[in-house]
């Protein structure tokens, strides 16, 4: 038996708390607006999820100023280029020189979100762990409400607006009624096995490679930790990938003359995910707001994902800071229109990488090889398209995606 009903309400309600959930709770507090953070997982899950690690430059100035990149700026590795590495050959794009000297930095995914959990719970903001059957209603008014329940009792949060931040598995897209959004998807034939080893980072730069057997992707978290990503089939599983097949497939992926893969540490941990480029447009429907993956997957060869979702919730909180502060609607109204002008591009970039990098099935006569080659020889050769790879990479300006 649950106990009564508890109605209780806010400004804004937020369901999910990733990246986008937490920061955009932590900006509107930083706005004086008070939200209500519902969560499905709990507090230890959601901060073990191992997921993407690199941080635009403009990422890393907005949580900065946000007052909660103190430890991102202690832990955080700097990072100023990548490599392309193919036919046993490695190519340099130095971030800096071409985009007026900006960087990226790497720091992982999970400890955004542990930083972002404690500045919530330190401001005694509400965030809720292990909510069960959320569901979201009275969207097309100006009262929506979330229905939930908590510790064995159901409650009904009443809002003037909610923030729909619970990923693409989540509730909220899935409850704006048929017709209202449309959706452009494009699913890619392969996936990636992700793995965190505890091993020397065997490069200080990130190493995108491209290869016959595959994509490889050496990343890293600390000076001791690294990351590695390995194309494998869509329908893959982690069984199939003991430790010596992960290790023996990265030195191969990987191989140049001279460099040496460090291999002399345990694999703490392995997940597959499949790659998709999926939109839905408007980003919002009535009072529900959607940011981030709920709105919007890209394959992660851009490493853009966490980016994205963070650039929609600074525009969705900068829309309601104006709305409450003026009741001037504007910046909600152009919402969708701000956020998508950033994400297609976003879109664009990942598809791009993707395409420029994995080993296509059924390539049979070697069209898209070729294809991948002139254009891997173009980037190297052309400041103008090492630019283009740069300037996307670090990210743009928040005005000017
Ligand atoms: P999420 O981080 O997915 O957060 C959504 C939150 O909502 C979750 O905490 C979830 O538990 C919660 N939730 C879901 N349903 C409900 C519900 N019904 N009620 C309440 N809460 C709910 N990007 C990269 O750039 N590089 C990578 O290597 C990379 N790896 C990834 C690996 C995986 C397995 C996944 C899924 C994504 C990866 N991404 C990667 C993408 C990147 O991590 C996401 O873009 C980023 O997490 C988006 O943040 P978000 O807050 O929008 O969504
Ligand atoms: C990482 C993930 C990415 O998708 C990427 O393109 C680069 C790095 C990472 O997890 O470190």
């Amino acid at each position: 038996m649950t106990a009564l009903s508890a109605e209780h309400r806010t400004q804004v309600g937020i369901v999910g708390a990733g990246p986008a959930g937490l920061l955009l709770a932590h900006l509107l507090h930083g706005h004086g607006i008070e939200s209500v953070v519902l969560e499905l997982r709990s507090r230890e899950y959601v901060e073990q999820r191992v997921r993407a690690g690199v941080l635009e430059h403009g990422t890393v100035q907005l949580l900065s100023e946000a007052g909660v990149g103190e430890r991102m700026r202690r832990e955080g590795l700097v990072h100023h280029g990548i490599e392309l590495r193919f036919d046993g050959r490695g190519h340099r794009i130095d971030f800096p020189a071409l985009t007026g000297g900006r960087s990226i930095t790497v720091y992982g995914q999970q400890e955004v979100v542990k930083d972002l959990i404690r500045a919530r719970l330190d401001a005694g903001g509400a965030l809720h762990f292990e909510v069960q059957d959320v569901s979201v209603h009275d969207l097309d008014s100006d009262r929506p409400a979330i229905r939930y329940s908590h510790d064995g009792a159901d409650h009904e949060l009443r809002c003037d607006v909610i923030a729909g931040c619970d990923g693409f598995h989540g509730v909220c897209r899935p409850s704006v009624p048929d017709g209202a959004l449309e959706t452009h998807e494009r699913e890619y034939p392969f996936a990636w096995l992700g793995i965190l080893a505890e091993v020397a980072p065997s490069t200080e730069e990130l190493i995108y490679a491209r290869h016959e057997r595959g994509f490889a992707l050496h990343s890293m978290r600390t000076p001791e930790l690294s990351r590695f990503y390995l194309q494998c089939e869509p329908d893959d599983d982690v069984d199939n990938w003991p430790d010596e097949r992960i290790w023996d497939e990265l030195r191969i992926r990987l191989e140049r003359e001279g460099w040496e893969l460090n291999a002399d540490g345990p694999i703490i941990e392995k997940g597959i995910t499949p790659m998709r480029s999926y939109v839905v447009e408007p980003m919002q429907y009535g009072s529900l707001f959607l940011a981030g993956d709920a709105a919007h997957i890209v394959p992660p060869t851009g490493a853009k994902g966490l980016n994205l979702a963070v650039g929609d919730v600074k525009v969705l909180a900068d829309a309601l800071s104006r709305w409450y502060a003026t009741g001037d609607r504007a910046g909600l109204d152009a919402y969708s229109d701000s956020c998508l002008r950033r994400v297609w591009r976003a879109e664009h970039f990942s598809w791009w990488m993707t395409s420029m990098l994995h080993r296509f099935p059924h390539d049979d006569e070697g069209f898209e090889e070729r294809l991948q080659r002139a254009q891997l020889d173009y980037v190297c050769r052309s400041r103008a398209a090492a630019t283009t790879l740069a300037e996307n990479y670090v990210g743009f300006a928040w005005d000017d995606g």
